[in-house]
């Protein structure tokens, strides 16, 4: 690669990468333009829109994808976290096979859903009681609107640059969002934290807060910030609520069994669903006896396929069988020692970037300053795309934003690979990054 390169700037350089890009990608070129024809943008999911447009895959087969045009390409996005098992293990496809054999859409409670439900409560130490949703953002909406039902209280505190679904971003103003009486704080800022939620006192109902930022960078919460958050709203009767749709898979207990910092309520997402769409929120058995519809005024929690046969077999099957505690353990210390060879490798070079995450969760920072909250550098946000665009060009796909998951059927000659991309990077693209 680093031979044909001019890295004239890197405007130049970007061009260039996106040329190749084209030239490589004529069939996903079509399938956009036809998509456009139907689909604003030919897009039905902002986050897997890019520049100058997106690949469009026709298969998957454990750790690798197959694009339009007949590209290999090793699998580094992982469905955003929600891809733990790859693309087709035969554990995950028998159980959605025997769902579906037995009959889909069967309109009342299924042999499946309490055994999920059992399989989590038991797993994630914050959880009495739980109940499922489609999608994370759902399970936020629902854990949101029960904390303010318990409460009585109307505001939400949230971080800024969190996100928590399509109507819960905060990383810039959206008219999309739910209309909630929001209060944004600095993210792993204890100070300001802990003086918010006592200004804003019983008008504040909720905290909410990803234990890791998932989608904004992979930034650690310091341990200090999220104990603030535990002692600050204990003492005002805010509800704590940890965002896990990510990282619960960051260890066996999820990050807030790691801690042992113990929320009033936790959402789920992502892989928990075997790969079918999926959401959970659940925590305090107090405030979860709200939706009991046994008793009278039970608050109303519908949604005609949160308990779909389908993900409730997939969600199971994955769990008890595939992501095990010791399974998870595995994944995480491998994605440890990827993100140490990705450091080294900067190190070696003295280079200014950095590598932030936890375990098998990792994001490409093009800053040696700490990262303690999201930053919008729009040179920074460059490097980025074009690092983007250069390890599609070589064969691994990652998110546009420096996002790099593993999954369980990866293995060494794929970590390798992604390596040997990002140090060609690193070197051909060294004069535009010091
Ligand atoms: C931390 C977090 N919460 C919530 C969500 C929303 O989940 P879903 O896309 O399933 O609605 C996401 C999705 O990326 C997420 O990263």
């Amino acid at each position: 690669m680093s031979t044909l390169l001019s890295n004239a700037d890197l405007e130049t350089s970007y061009a260039e990468a996106e040329e190749k890009f084209k030239q490589r990608n004529l069939k996903s070129a079509a399938m956009h333009a036809s998509a456009s024809e139907v689909m604003p943008g030919g897009n039905t999911r902002t986050v897997l829109h890019y520049a100058p447009y997106p690949l469009t895959f026709s298969k998957g087969e454990g750790a690798h994808l197959y694009d339009a045009d007949g590209h290999k390409l090793v699998d580094f996005l992982g469905e955003y976290t929600a891809g733990i098992y790859g693309h087709n293990n035969i554990i995950i496809q028998s159980a959605i096979e025997t769902a579906v054999r037995d009959g889909i859409v069967l309109g009342g409670p299924n042999m499946m859903e309490a055994r999920l439900a059992r399989a989590l409560v038991d797993r994630f130490p914050a959880l009495d009681l739980i109940r499922f949703t489609n999608s994370g953002t759902e399970a936020n909406l629902m854990a949101i609107g029960a904390a303010r039902a318990f409460t009585g209280r109307p505001k939400v505190m949230a971080m800024q640059g969190g996100y928590h679904g399509g109507v819960l971003y905060f990383a810039a103003p959206s008219p999309i969002n739910a209309p909630f009486e929001m209060v944004l704080v600095p993210y792993n800022d204890p100070d300001a934290a802990r003086e918010v939620i006592k200004r804003e006192g019983d008008q504040l109902a909720c905290v909410i807060v990803e234990p890791m930022m998932g989608s904004s960078g992979c930034i650690p919460a310091s341990r200090e910030f999220l104990e603030t958050l535990r002692e600050a709203t204990e003492e005002t009767g805010a509800l704590l609520i940890f965002d896990e749709v990510m990282t619960s898979r960051l260890a066996p207990g999820g990050r807030h069994g790691d801690l042992e910092i113990s929320p009033d309520l936790i959402t789920l997402g992502k892989y928990l669903g075997g790969g079918v769409s999926f959401g959970a929120f659940g925590g305090r058995l107090d405030i979860m006896e709200g939706f009991n519809p046994k008793a009278v005024g039970a608050w109303p929690h519908a949604g005609t396929f949160n308990n779909n046969i389908m993900t409730m077999t997939a969600g199971l099957a994955g769990l008890t069988q595939l992501f095990t505690p010791a399974a998870c353990i595995r994944l995480n210390a491998k994605g440890d020692s990827f993100r140490t060879r990705l450091i080294d490798s900067i190190e070696d070079r003295a280079l200014p970037l950095q590598i932030t995450g936890i375990g098998s969760m990792n994001t490409v920072h093009f800053t040696e300053k700490p990262i303690l909250r999201p930053v919008n550098d729009p040179i920074a946000n460059r490097k980025r795309d074009l690092l983007h665009l250069d390890m599609i060009n070589a064969g691994v796909y990652h998110a546009r934003r420096g996002m790099l998951n593993l999954s369980l059927p990866m293995v060494d000659a794929d970590i390798d690979k992604a390596v040997g991309c990002f140090e060609e990077f690193l070197d051909s693209r060294a004069g535009l990054l010091s």
